[in-house]
C-alpha cells in the first residue's frame, strides 16, 4: 500500500517533469516491495530520461526479475539499450500491449496512420496469381496475427474458409465480430502453425504481424510445411538499410531485404515478389516496409 502510494505519486511527478525526486520515490517503492515492476520498470524509463544508461539497465533488469512473463517489455528495453541481445519478444507483453490497444486499433491504425497492410497484400497477391495466369482464389487461409480481421476483410471475396490466429484475446473478440472467421485461435502464431497438418492451407497472411517476429525463418518454415503446393504466403515488414534483423525505437522488429530474402529461401519457398513499400506512418512519414509474396513449389 505504501509502496502503492509512492509509485502513484512517483507517476505523476513524471508527468510534471521532476524525474529526479520520480526515481528517488520509485526507489523507495522498490526498497519497500521489492518484487514491484512497474515500479522497477518505471524507474528504469526515467534513468534511461535522465541519460543514466547503466542504473537505467540496472532497472529494467529487476523489473523482468520481478515478473519473468515481462508484460511491461523490459526486455525489449535492454535490447534497445544495447545491454541484450536481439530475442523474442515477451509474449505476454504482446498480448498486453493489444488487449489494451483493441477498443480504439482500427481508428488508431486506419485513421491516424495511414495502415494499408491487407490493401496491400491484396494487391500483390493478385499480381502473383496474375504473373502465373492463376485465379486469385483460395479454398483455406490462415490469418497470422489477424488482429480485429482487417485483412480477412480485404481478401473475404477470395477466400472460402478462414482461420485467424492472435496472441490477445481482445483481438480475437473483435475478429470474431466480423464474421469472417470460420475458426479463431488465441495461440502464438508459430505455435498455431505449428498445430495444423501439412499443405492444409492455400493462403497463409501476416498483415503488420511480422514486426512482433524476431526470426522469420522458424516461420516461413513452419508455414512452407503447411501450405498446399502452390499455395502461397503474403506478408508485410518493416525493414531498415542495412542486413540482419534490428529493433526499432518503436520497439518493432525490421528485416533487412536480404535477410528476408534468405529466410525465403531457407525455408523451402520461392519468392515471387519483394515490393518496397510501406504499410503504415509515423509522425506523417512512411515506414520503410517491404511486402512479401512466397509460393511453396
Ligand atoms: C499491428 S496488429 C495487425 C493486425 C492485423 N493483421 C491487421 O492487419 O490489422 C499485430 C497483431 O499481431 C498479433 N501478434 C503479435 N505477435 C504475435 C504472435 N507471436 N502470435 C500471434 N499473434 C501475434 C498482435 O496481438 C496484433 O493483434
Amino acid at each position: 500500500m505504501i509502496a502503492d502510494r509512492r509509485f502513484d505519486f512517483a507517476r505523476d511527478l513524471q508527468l510534471k517533469g521532476d524525474l529526479a525526486a520520480a526515481a528517488d520515490l520509485l526507489l523507495q517503492a522498490t526498497e519497500l516491495a521489492p518484487g514491484f515492476a512497474s515500479a522497477w520498470f518505471t524507474l528504469g524509463e526515467i534513468r534511461e530520461q535522465l541519460g543514466a544508461r547503466d542504473e537505467a539497465i540496472a532497472a529494467f533488469r529487476k523489473a523482468r526479475d520481478a515478473d519473468p512473463e515481462d508484460r511491461h517489455g523490459a526486455s525489449l528495453r535492454l535490447m534497445l539499450l544495447g545491454a541484450e541481445p536481439l530475442s523474442d519478444m515477451p509474449t505476454a507483453y504482446v498480448r498486453a500491449l493489444f488487449d489494451q490497444y483493441a477498443p480504439r486499433f482500427e481508428t488508431a491504425l486506419v485513421d491516424d496512420l495511414g495502415y494499408r497492410g491487407p490493401a496491400l497484400l491484396f494487391k500483390a497477391v493478385l499480381s502473383a496469381r496474375a504473373a502465373i495466369r492463376k485465379p486469385a482464389f483460395f479454398k483455406r487461409a490462415i490469418d497470422l496475427g489477424c488482429g480485429t480481421g482487417l485483412a480477412a476483410t480485404a481478401f473475404a471475396k477470395e477466400v472460402d474458409h478462414f482461420i485467424g490466429i492472435d496472441l490477445s484475446p481482445r483481438m480475437i473478440e473483435r475478429a470474431r465480430a466480423t464474421g469472417l472467421y470460420a475458426q479463431l485461435e488465441v495461440a502464438d502464431m508459430l505455435q498455431g502453425l505449428r498445430d495444423k497438418p501439412d499443405t492444409s492451407a492455400d493462403l497463409i497472411l501476416a498483415a503488420d504481424a511480422m514486426v512482433y517476429v524476431s526470426t522469420l525463418a522458424r516461420l516461413l518454415r513452419e508455414a512452407a510445411r503447411v501450405l498446399a503446393p502452390g499455395g502461397l504466403i503474403a506478408f508485410t515488414t518493416e525493414t531498415h538499410d542495412g542486413d540482419g534483423v534490428i529493433l526499432g525505437e518503436g520497439l518493432r522488429y525490421a528485416h533487412g531485404a536480404a535477410c528476408v530474402r534468405a529466410a525465403v529461401a531457407e525455408a523451402g519457398l520461392a519468392l515471387s515478389r519483394l515490393d518496397v513499400l510501406s504499410a503504415r506512418n509515423e509522425d506523417n512519414t512512411p515506414v520503410p516496409g517491404l511486402v512479401v509474396v512466397a509460393t511453396k513449389p
